[in-house]
């Protein structure tokens, strides 16, 4: 069974005090905190067995090598691919949506095709769209969501076409905490002709993934949201399309020969990861995800759920607590204004409080302003949050509202 407060004990962080307080983290969906195994694992490559990783044939070489291929066996589990090769290792989900553009759209988008995205993306799966369509010809559409944040499938179904090439989607957004229907959308998407891409940044953090099921194409999620360290992501793409992409990088360890003349590339993932790798990185997450799924996707689900039902009761008590996101199916993202305050400046009080939240507009200003808004706090839940956390937030912002 899943207790909360046991699982809390594996977060060093969340022990300490915050101005003589205890330490109230809500702000997961930025970026979530890092339980001991990950640390000590990754203190353990360090000190028994580094090197660089795919070059040595030496014992530390060998080592590590083998951490590194094998994280991403526990990616492959994790997201239920097919099989490794499909696992590219990036520095974060921005980069490996980067990727997808960089190579496999300006290699296949022509004048007039279209790139479909919702009105809830992140910028991450937005900017890079747009640049292929300036440099391609292309048209970047987008489909409605409604004022609740909730998925339209009328908007997204009239947005689509034969000229659709691509649909990149998030699973979650990382404002309004909506859930995208994103294996509906992959179906009608595939039907028309588009590929799929998915940013599950935040939907990896929330719930069980598999791609075989869901049929996208690309799927993209960072290290340090799913409880692993900064600087490493993931890329996940059909076998058969990274064959046909070519490089995103070039450099070491992505090649097959070389010659002044000419240079021929290794097979994927390979094909895709130029350099040295950030391999401890790599095994760190791993070494995360193998942590989520041994507390269980379904229980940290479940728990996430119970707090958010707490939350919306509990948050239905503060006079002129606006909720910007209520679409029935929606995880544990809660962006809000209460009054007039400024963000800033509820952001201010709570933080001398110990509760950390996200101010701003969370990397996705089109949707923020689409929303009526310029900036909005955000509070967003990890697997370690409590309804005693809920309790200090929602003391903290009666307060802000009491003091303004
Ligand atoms: N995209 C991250 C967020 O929503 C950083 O805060």
């Amino acid at each position: 069974m899943f207790d909360v407060y046991k699982v809390r004990k594996d977060f060093p962080v969340l022990a300490r005090s915050i101005n003589g307080k205890p330490n109230v983290y809500l702000d997961s969906a930025a970026s979530a905190q890092k339980p001991k195994c990950v640390i000590n694992k990754m203190s353990r490559v360090y000190k028994t067995a580094y090197a660089n990783v795919h070059r040595g044939t030496y014992a530390l070489a060998d080592e590590i090598t083998s951490e590194y291929e094998k994280a991403r066996e526990v990616v492959k589990k994790f997201i239920g691919a097919d099989s490794e090769k499909e696992i590219v290792f990036t520095r974060n989900a921005t980069e490996s949506i980067n990727l997808v553009a960089s190579s496999w759209a300006l290699e296949n988008l022509h004048q007039c095709d279209e790139i479909l995205i919702s009105e809830a993306e992140h910028h991450a799966n937005l900017i890079p769209w747009q640049i292929v369509c300036q440099k391609k010809g292309c048209r970047l559409k987008v489909f409605k969501i409604d004022d609740n944040g909730a998925y339209l499938p009328q908007e997204f179904i009239k947005n689509l076409n034969e000229r659709t090439k691509l649909v990149a989607v998030t699973g979650m957004s990382n404002v309004l905490g909506t859930v995208f229907p994103i294996k509906e959308i992959a179906l009608a998407a595939h039907q028309a002709g588009a590929k799929v891409l998915i940013d599950a940044c935040q939907l990896a953090v929330h719930s069980s993934i598999n791609v075989q099921d869901i049929d996208c194409d690309f799927l993209a999620f960072s290290g340090h949201k799913t409880y692993g360290p900064t600087g490493i992501g993931v890329l996940y793409g059909k076998s058969e399309i990274l064959e046909s992409m070519p490089p995103y990088q070039t450099g070491g360890d992505m090649v097959d020969k070389v010659t002044y003349q000419k240079t021929t590339y290794a097979e994927p993932p390979a094909r895709f990861e130029a350099g040295t790798p950030a391999t401890v990185e790599a095994v760190g997450l791993g070494e995360a995800l193998r942590y989520m799924m041994k507390l269980g996707l379904d229980n940290i689900a479940a728990h996430e759920r119970e707090l958010s039902a707490y939350m919306l009761q509990k948050t239905s008590e503060i006079k002129d607590f606006k909720l910007v996101g209520t679409a029935t199916n929606k995880g544990g993202v809660f962006s809000f204004q209460v009054g007039n305050i400024h963000p800033q400046d509820l952001a201010y009080v709570l933080g001398k409080e110990g509760v950390a939240i996200r101010i701003g507009h969370h990397c996705a200003e089109p949707l923020v302003n689409r929303m009526g808004y310029t900036s909005l706090a955000r509070a967003s839940f990890g697997l370690y949050n409590t309804k005693e956390d809920i309790d200090a937030f929602v003391a903290a912002v009666k307060k802000a509202s009491a003091f303004f």
